[in-house]
């Protein structure tokens, strides 16, 4: 169980720094790079995390060989993505040895990274894209496997719903996941399939105008409705603008790129954060402890989502868009 990848909704693309001559000379060893390795500052578990050798192009992102399932099912989604001529980042997986342990590495090439600018026509393209990974995604072979995980993970997360109490959990996150579980609930009666389910900032990346979506691994095991993925979109991309005018001219461009008719989104965001909420009860049932920061983002986004409930209703009333 992974947490969230950023502490905040609207992160900074990552920064580098060199590593040491002994780590250097190990991940350099193990996985044949020539040049001068970096490392994404701030991640502390040698040799886990993500580098660059920028003389040879490559951004490595090196993780625990546990993950090698979720990666390569990652991978085959990204080559059928390429198939259906949608822009994917397909990485190439290996395994190596550091002091006789075994871990994963996924290869891609290195590009410079710039994040949503907060531009109409980016978020244009996201939504216009992101109506064809879902197409993809709805007819894919790999979404049989997705539904089953799926309804495992629902088990477990069904259990929390009815008692949240475990002592990591802040009370304040335990009384909202009494009070929202019909919500939560009613969302995941409507039709579903898989999606991408983490379509936070740091997995869109832009080049020019054109939004490049990464980081398929939780598609492993999301099986919700569509309305969920852009539900987060709106979160994070649009909600976050600087005024209301701003997140509604956002919103409505993205969703008119996408073609959706209306939808409840005040649930669907609320459902979101109550998922995210649930990933946060289970992180710390596998004995870790999420900090503050990482339960407050989403509660205040359940808070938000309550307080624009008419707001969003009749933004989304204006649904012009789709004539
Ligand atoms: N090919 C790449 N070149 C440069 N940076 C990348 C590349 N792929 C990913 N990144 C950077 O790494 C970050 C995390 O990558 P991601 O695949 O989303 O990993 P995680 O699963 O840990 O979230 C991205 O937000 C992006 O900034
Ligand atoms: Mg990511």
């Amino acid at each position: 169980m992974k947490a969230p990848a950023f502490l905040s909704l609207k992160p900074e693309p990552p920064k580098y720094s060199p590593i040491s001559t002994n780590h250097q000379e190990a991940l350099g060893s193990a996985l044949g790079l020539e040049g001068s390795i970096e490392k994404v500052i701030n991640q502390t578990n040698w040799p886990l995390g993500f580098y660059r050798v920028q003389s040879q192009g490559l951004f490595i992102k090196v993780m625990l060989l546990s993950q090698f399932e979720t990666e390569n099912f990652a991978h085959q989604l990204e080559s059928e993505l390429i198939s259906a001529k949608i822009p994917a980042q397909l990485g190439l997986i290996r395994e190596f040895f550091i002091s006789e342990k075994p871990y994963l590495a996924v290869i891609y090439p290195y590009f410079k990274v710039s994040f949503f600018n907060g531009d109409v026509v980016q978020i244009r393209s996201l939504g216009w894209i992101l109506k064809q990974i879902h197409r993809v995604m709805h007819s894919s072979n790999l979404s049989v496997s997705t539904k089953t995980l799926w309804q495992e993970r629902l088990l477990v997360w069904q259990k929390i719903m009815q008692s949240p109490d475990h002592p990591s959990i802040p009370i304040e996150a335990q009384n909202l996941i009494v009070r929202y579980k019909d919500t939560f609930k009613k969302t995941l009666q409507q039709p579903a399939q898989m999606i991408h389910g983490d379509l936070n900032f740091g997995n869109v990346i832009f080049m020019d105008e054109n939004a490049l979506v990464i980081d398929y691994e939780n598609s492993y095991n999301t099986y919700l409705p569509v309305a969920v993925d852009l539900a987060m979109v709106i979160e994070r991309f649009c909600l976050t603008a600087k005024s209301l005018v701003v997140a509604e001219q956002l919103m409505i461009n993205f969703l008119s790129a996408y073609q959706i008719k209306r939808f409840d989104l005040a649930d669907y965001l609320i459902s979101t954060s109550y998922r995210s909420l649930l990933i946060l009860c289970q992180v710390c049932e596998a004995g870790h402890k999420p900090v503050a920061s990482e339960w407050q983002k989403f509660i205040k986004s359940i808070k938000q989502a309550e307080d624009l409930r008419g707001w969003l209703n009749q933004v989304l009333r204006n649904d012009v868009w789709l004539d």
